[in-house]
């Protein structure tokens, strides 16, 4: 099952022609993609490049990053899954929880809403028992939405390439209570 509904969204597999544009904007925000990466948006090129490895990502490993999108307007807000954190080795094999919504969908508990769906999934569908998140020390509202689904502080270390302090959570998904 790759769609789930929640009582305001839809998390759903990507649509690469019609999530283009707006997923484009959300990653070509600097508030967004502040603490993501080297902290630099993505133009609509690195956003499309990006949609085909998530695509990717679900065909090769079963499970991805959801397109999260309003139930009634139908309006794309980002995205919140499943994915392995290639990029942080020292916590491998692992598979990490992730989210990215639209400044303006911000404030309104709907990452929250979507990952407590994602850890389901990944409870449910596909069996896993462990699920770790990483974000940089800094960015508290990830860190909220980390804290709120019951994670716990794993280990703090830093970036392999860029030198950011991260936190890396956790979660033992045989205890989680949704
Ligand atoms: C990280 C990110 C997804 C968090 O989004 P968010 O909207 O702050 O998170 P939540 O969905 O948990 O909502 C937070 C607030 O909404 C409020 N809220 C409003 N209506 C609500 C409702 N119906 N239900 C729950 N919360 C609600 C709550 O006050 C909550 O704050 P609190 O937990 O302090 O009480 C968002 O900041 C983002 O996209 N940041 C940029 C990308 C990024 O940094 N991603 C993570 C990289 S590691």
């Amino acid at each position: 099952m790759t769609e789930i509904q929640t009582p305001r969204l839809l998390l759903r597999r990507w649509d690469p022609e019609d999530d283009l544009v707006p997923m484009a904007e959300i990653n070509a925000d600097p508030m967004v993609m502040r603490w993501i990466g080297d902290g630099n948006p993505l133009s609509l090129e690195e956003t499309a490049e990006k949609i085909e490895r998530w695509e990717e990502e679900w065909d090769d490993e079963g499970f991805g990053l959801f397109a999260v999108e309003l139930l009634g307007s139908g309006e794309l807000i980002g995205f919140t899954g499943l994915s392995v954190p290639d990029f942080l080795p020292e916590v491998l094999p692992a598979v990490e929880i992730g989210w990215r919504l639209g400044r303006q969908f911000w404030g309104q508990g709907y990452a929250s809403e979507a990952a407590h769906a994602a850890l389901e999934f990944a409870l449910q569908d596909r069996g896993l028992d462990r699920v770790v998140s990483i974000a940089q020390l800094a960015n508290q509202a990830s860190v909220n939405v980390m804290t709120k689904l019951g994670m716990t502080l794993d280990r703090e270390t830093v970036h392999p390439v860029h030198g950011a302090p991260l936190a890396v959570y956790a979660i033992d998904l045989t205890e989680y209570q949704a």
